[in-house]
């Protein structure tokens, strides 16, 4: 695949007054976004509740428009939400009454690609996501960590260039997280695409990461943008626990908390 870059510059996002409430002022919530994330990198991105992580995704999928900047693919205005940005919701927005295999088939369907085309597709994400057993199984018929594969995979299957999460493992228990965190390193580097990963785990966010962004709030700003070196290690067969052990980690694990924890403070005391 070809090298692509999405890229805000001095990104604001201001949402409209709502006159029926009664705090009925307008809300800017992100305020001069500069950030780019190139096909093969992971960013990842923390900050407390309400920092705008989820605005800034949503702002990267084409769900919203800046109030002022610019957002765009390869120097391409980023207009709406299209085939080269995929995104996966922390609940999974899977079709319960489709089997595994035809939700992962359904983006290929809308885009006019003929049934055994698509069936073939969808067999070689199953087998991708290790799922290769379950694809005539409901959705119903899944565990939490399997639906979330299955989202993966069906953002996978429109070939996007950038995978965009927003806290996808959250609802997962510790043992599923760590193996989902491994699998969606592989499954990035295989794909070739950029990702934007949304978490509210430091821990997470510096294992998987290439980068990690710290947003500030009120208006969310980046306070903070670091790189990350465990990734590779952590694709190249190393045990998270190792990772997680080594100085290194454990160093920047605290300079983050630290971070937040004072972007925090700062707030209680304005
Ligand atoms: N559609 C909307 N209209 C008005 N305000 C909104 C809207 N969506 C979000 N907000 C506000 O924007 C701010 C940022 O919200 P956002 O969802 O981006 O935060 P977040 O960092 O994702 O939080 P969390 O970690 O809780 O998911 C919040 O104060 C929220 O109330
Ligand atoms: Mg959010």
């Amino acid at each position: 695949m070809t090298k692509s870059v999405l890229s805000f510059r001095d990104v604001s996002l201001t949402y409209p007054a709502r006159l029926h409430e009664r705090k009925a002022a307008a809300r800017t919530v992100l305020s001069g976004i500069d950030l780019d994330i190139a096909s093969g990198e992971f960013v990842s991105v923390i900050g407390r509740s309400g920092s705008g992580k989820t605005s800034l995704l949503n702002l990267a999928a084409g769900f919203l428009t800046p109030s002022a900047g610019t957002i765009t693919v390869d120097g391409i205005a980023v207009t709406g939400p299209g085939a080269d940005r995929a995104v996966v919701f922390q609940d999974d927005a899977l079709y319960p009454w489709l089997t595994a295999r035809d939700n992962i088939a359904f983006p290929l369907k809308l885009k006019g690609i003929a049934t055994t085309e698509r069936r073939r597709r969808a067999d070689a994400l199953l087998q991708l996501v290790g799922l290769a057993d379950a694809g005539d199984r409901h959705i119903w018929e899944l565990s939490g960590g399997m639906r979330q594969r299955v989202g993966i995979a069906r953002a996978l299957a429109a070939e996007p260039r950038f995978l965009l999460l927003d806290e996808p493992l959250g609802a997962l228990d510790a043992m599923t997280r760590s193996r989902m965190q491994a699998f969606l390193l592989t499954i990035q580097a295989a794909s070739g695409t950029g990702a934007l990963l949304i978490t509210h785990s430091i821990d997470e966010a510096l294992l998987v990461g290439t980068r990690v962004v710290v947003l500030a709030p009120d208006p969310g700003r980046i306070a903070s943008e670091i790189r990350a070196p465990f990734s590779s290690d952590l694709l190249s067969g190393a045990s998270a626990a190792d990772i997680r052990a080594s100085a290194a980690f454990k160093t920047l694990q605290a300079d983050l908390t630290g971070l937040i924890h004072s972007l925090s403070s700062e707030d209680a005391a304005a």
